[in-house]
């Protein structure tokens, strides 16, 4: 089974970006499935960070890299992140990127809805990127969404405008938000036009001679299986499937040409945005995570809420994901803590559940129950394998293993691309 898919276990932020430019050494094409430029996967490499939203991690490996069919793309946002990340030295062209022709094309009335509709939330709102990825998605689903292949087609770009606009000017107006005016937007699309249609194809006929000719492939997840549209925290969710199965449907292959599953979890929790999070410490411990782990969030700069690491959430993840092995990042951010707890259920109104339930008022009243474990004061940084570990790290890691049901395969302690132990190369299965 020679292809990998990268998933997030938690709620995002696990190192999606670290881990997929690690493999993506290996692999011979990188495609991103799902999600938009909501996604914020860091990457630093000697004394450059890139910071990537919608291309695929392994550009800055100089692989090949494909932006699915699942993924919305704003093509302002497109062009934006290509010119940054030439001006720190990659090369991006038609050559090392592709863009499926039928992925769905995010307008600025998508950003426009998004915070006009996160504002009439008040208090309960979802806490949003506001970059318009929830609108773009009801668009798809509700058959109105321009796609990449429209802009070659600028009449089919004008009947469409007509639709999109009729649906989300009369809720802007509702919403007591500015409209928009098809006329401005059309013209906008058609300058755009040329400057993304070179970088547009039928991705997955690519793909599939990709895989008859025995290339690697790397799917790169965005977002994490506790936001997935039907399987995390909903409503506290993004607009999409993020679990493994999705890669097939978001680049169009078939399902067996997803190989093996890696999924990517914290040593402990981070969240962004509202919703749910019962590990969350609210003292100076999860102060402490959020300043050694700099747990900011890379798109909006909001600081992520932080807490102890919750494996009961991990192993429901490890299943509806379809995760195989695990990616712990950050096990560093943990050396020197004296003391720490692991989350291994929770206690609802006096019962007591393995597993997140599904209803959102029984999901906010779930009190952690912990088991507690002595920490080590040694540090992790520097180590190269196992045996360099300090031995409590390496039980840490063991527990962590047997609650959430599946073997951890890598282990990342530091930002940096060679911070890594490799114990099973996924490639191998
Ligand atoms: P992603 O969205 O899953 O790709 O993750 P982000 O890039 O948004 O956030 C992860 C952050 O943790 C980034 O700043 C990474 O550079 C950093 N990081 C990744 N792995 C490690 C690690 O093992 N240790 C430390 N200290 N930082 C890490
Ligand atoms: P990566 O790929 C963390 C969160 C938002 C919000 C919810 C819905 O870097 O892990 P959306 O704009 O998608 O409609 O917002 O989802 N969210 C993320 N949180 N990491 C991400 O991506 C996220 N993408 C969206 O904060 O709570
Ligand atoms: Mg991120």
């Amino acid at each position: 089974m020679p292809n990998v898919t990268v998933i997030g276990a938690q709620w995002g932020d696990e190192g999606k970006g670290k881990v997929v430019d690690w493999l993506a050494s290996r692999a011979d094409i990188v495609v991103r499935f799902q999600g938009g430029h909501n996604a914020g996967h860091t990457l630093v490499v000697g004394n450059q960070t890139y910071k990537l939203s919608l291309l695929p991690s392994g550009l800055v490996r100089g692989k090949l890299g494909i932006i699915g069919n699942g993924v919305v793309v704003d093509p302002e946002a497109l062009l934006a992140e290509i010119e940054r990340v030439r001006a720190q030295g990659l090369h991006v062209s038609p050559e090392n990127l592709r863009v499926a022709d039928n992925a769905i094309l995010i307008l600025p009335v998508h950003s426009a809805i998004d915070r006009a509709r996160e504002v009439a939330r008040g208090d309960r709102k979802i806490g949003t990127t506001g970059r318009g990825i929830g609108p773009a998605y009801e668009d798809k689903v509700a058959r109105r969404a321009i796609r990449v292949c429209d802009l070659a087609e600028p009449e089919t770009l004008d009947e469409k405008l007509d639709e999109v606009l009729l649906h989300h000017n009369t809720l802007l107006k509702g919403l007591g938000a500015e409209t928009f005016e098809k006329q401005v937007l059309l013209d906008r699309l058609l300058e755009l036009a040329p400057r993304i249609l070179p970088y547009a194809e039928p991705v997955w006929e690519r793909l599939d001679e990709a895989r008859r000719a025995g290339k690697r492939i790397l799917f790169e997840g965005a977002q994490a299986v506790m936001l997935d549209v039907d399987h995390g925290t909903y409503p506290f969710v993004t607009s999409s499937n993020t679990v493994a199965a999705t890669a097939a449907a978001g680049s169009g292959v078939a399902p067996s040409t997803i190989g093996f599953v890696l999924g990517i979890a914290k040593a402990y929790c981070t969240r962004v945005g509202s919703g749910p999070f019962p590990s969350e410490l609210h003292d100076a411990t999860g102060r402490l995570l959020g300043e050694r782990g700099f747990e900011f969030g890379t798109v909006t700069g909001r600081p992520r809420r932080c807490g102890w690491f919750d494996a009961a959430l991990v192993r429901q993840a490890v299943k509806v994901g379809g995760i195989q092995g695990l990616a712990l990042t950050k096990i560093d951010v943990l050396d020197g803590l004296a003391e720490l707890k692991i989350c291994t259920g929770y206690r609802i109104g006096g019962e007591v559940f393995r597993r997140l339930p599904a209803a959102p008022r029984a999901q906010a009243a779930a009190e952690p129950i912990y088991e507690t474990m002595e920490g080590w004061s040694a540090s992790t940084r520097g180590a190269r394998n196992w045996a360099e570990l300090p031995a409590q790290a390496v039980k840490y890691v063991r527990r962590l293993e047997e609650l959430v049901e599946a073997p951890v395969t890598l282990l990342s302690n530091g930002p940096e691309r060679d911070e890594t132990i490799l114990m099973r190369d996924p490639f191998e299965g």
